[in-house]
């Protein structure tokens, strides 16, 4: 299994140019064995294509594929538009948009209904960690993100551990520590699933992942991959991160 590397553009950038100019640079300079997702704003998903060396993906989904929900877009459309991927639950959703384990479970549902690969983004905040919240808090939202989600539905599916209070401020979490929370998160996978499964699910990092850190996580935590944010947006810094996580 390759390692997987995604790009999370979040609200950014501001120009269709700009997005067109990104996306060419990260494809031209992506040479390595990992598998490459870009996930841009909705509204450039058009404007890109998918190459054999860089996926697209969704930054996020509705839980119905269509009907009067105004301002919102389905997995189905996603599909159509050529993504393969689509990210669901990051805390930034959790956050400003108030979704819920049982909201991300019914965008998981959708999603893999109409065959996208998901990368389920759980993690805890910083009072969670300090209140030593954190494990049960991680086993929480696994557990609520995929009730009533078999094996067979989770084959192509993805989990990203994303500490909140690591995500865009400069603060990495321990190698170590993101290495412990790999092993949690495949130790409740397999109370849910079987254990080989649990063994072989792709676990990425995020949180301030740049091209000097981006390694480690992937030697030293025995991470499958990384979700990148705003390093993402820096063409040869990312291209750097790809490279340096085979
Ligand atoms: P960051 O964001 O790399 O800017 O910390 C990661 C993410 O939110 O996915």
């Amino acid at each position: 299994m390759k390692n997987i590397i995604v790009a999370n553009w979040k609200l950014n950038p501001t120009t269709k140019k700009e997005a067109e100019e990104l996306f060419l640079a990260v494809s031209n300079g992506a040479k390595s064995e990992a598998e490459v997702v870009v996930c841009p704003p909705f509204i450039y998903l058009s404007f890109l294509t998918a190459k054999t060396n860089v996926k697209l993906g969704g930054q996020n989904c509705f839980w119905e594929q269509k009907g009067a929900y105004t301002g919102e877009i389905s997995s189905e459309m996603l599909k159509d538009l050529n993504c393969e991927y689509v990210i669901i639950g990051h805390s930034e959703r959790r956050r400003y948009f108030e979704e819920s384990d049982e909201i991300v479970n019914k965008k998981l549902k959708a999603a893999i209904g109409a065959g996208l690969k998901t990368i389920f983004c759980i993690g805890e905040t910083e009072s969670q960690r300090e209140n030593d919240e954190t494990d049960a808090i991680i086993a929480q939202q696994i557990i609520g993100g995929l009730s009533e989600i078999s094996e067979e539905e989770f084959k192509n599916g993805i989990i990203a551990y994303e500490p909140v209070w690591a995500i865009g401020t400069g603060n990495a979490c321990d190698t170590d520590e993101a290495g412990r929370m790999a092993t949690l998160i495949r130790a409740v996978v397999s109370k849910i699933y079987n254990k080989k499964f649990a063994e072989d699910l792709s676990i990425l990092y995020g949180g301030s992942v740049n091209s000097q850190n981006a390694e480690s996580y992937i030697k030293n935590a025995k991470m499958n991959g990384l979700l990148v944010g705003g390093a993402s947006l820096k063409a040869q810094e990312f291209v750097e991160i790809i490279a340096k996580s085979v």
